[in-house]
């Protein structure tokens, strides 16, 4: 029976897929096609390029929110990306729009951008549930300890954003991003970006897994009609 449903699904998906046809898959392939390596590395022996790198894409990115933002893109660093040649003139040379991508290469794009990880053996992260208390006391090293919020904008307790825009925006960051990715990025930003512009920080154990907590608690809620 399943070999069956599958063999309908994939003869249906080959006569509706036209990318199918003209030899375009899920690869490095598509991401050359599309011009997305003329401005993101695809693989970390690349020289630096303007936007941010996309080699640990499978580490960092939730599936859905990848579909949705190739579909969809959505401003997250409101000053430009640090590597962007006119970034620290304040003058970014990218301004948008991104480029967008149809349904069906968006999710060709996805499965192949998922495929792309450097981290081994990470194990799923457990998160302690923060009480308000707990929430309280991390707010307060994100906001004064260690002036997080000097860089990224975040909520403050009225569920406003607010903060600064020379770091990604992490409003979003609980649909965003992998809880495991931002624990290893908070550990060690140098692991994924040696030349990176974020402080580096020692945390303990503890403060690190309430940290990534905390930013993975910030999401943006669908609108209300
Ligand atoms: C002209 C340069 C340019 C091209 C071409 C381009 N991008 Fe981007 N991309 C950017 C910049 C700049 C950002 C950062 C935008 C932001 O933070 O708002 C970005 C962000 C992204 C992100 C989010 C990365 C992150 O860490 O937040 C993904 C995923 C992405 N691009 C995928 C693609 C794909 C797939 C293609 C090809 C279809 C592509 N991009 C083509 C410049 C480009
Ligand atoms: C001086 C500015 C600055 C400060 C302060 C700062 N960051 Fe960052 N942060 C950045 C920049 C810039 C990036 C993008 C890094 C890159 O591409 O190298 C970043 C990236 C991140 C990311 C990954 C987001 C993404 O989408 O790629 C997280 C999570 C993060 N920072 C959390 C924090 C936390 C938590 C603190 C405080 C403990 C902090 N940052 C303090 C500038 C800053």
């Amino acid at each position: 029976m399943r070999t069956l449903k599958n063999i309908i699904l994939s003869v249906s998906f080959l006569m509706v897929g036209g990318g199918w046809c003209s030899g375009v898959e899920a690869s490095p392939e598509l991401a050359k096609a599309k011009q997305c390596d003329t401005c993101h590395r695809f693989s970390v022996g690349e020289t630096e390029k303007s936007a941010p790198d996309l080699f640990f894409a499978g580490d960092k990115f939730q599936r859905k929110w990848l579909a949705n933002y190739l579909k969809q893109p959505k401003t997250i660093r409101l000053a430009g990306h640090t590597r962007d040649p006119g970034f620290l003139k304040g003058k970014p040379q990218f301004t948008g729009p991104h480029p967008t991508l149809g349904p069906k290469e968006a999710q060709q794009m996805t499965d192949y951008l998922m495929s792309l990880k450097i981290l081994k053996n990470a194990p799923p992260l457990e998160l302690p549930a923060l009480s308000k208390g707990t929430r309280v006391r991390v707010k307060i090293l994100f906001e004064r300890d260690y002036s997080c919020i000097a860089c990224h904008q975040s909520y403050n307790l009225a569920r406003q954003p607010r903060g600064g825009v020379s770091g990604p925006s992490l409003i979003d960051a609980g649909h965003r991003l992998r809880p495991e990715w931002v624990y290893q990025w908070l550990k060690d930003p140098k692991q994924f970006n040696p030349k990176g512009r974020m402080p580096l920080y020692t945390f303990d154990e503890e403060t690190l897994r309430k940290m990534t907590q905390y930013i993975m608690s910030h999401k943006k809620e669908p609108k209300k009609k």
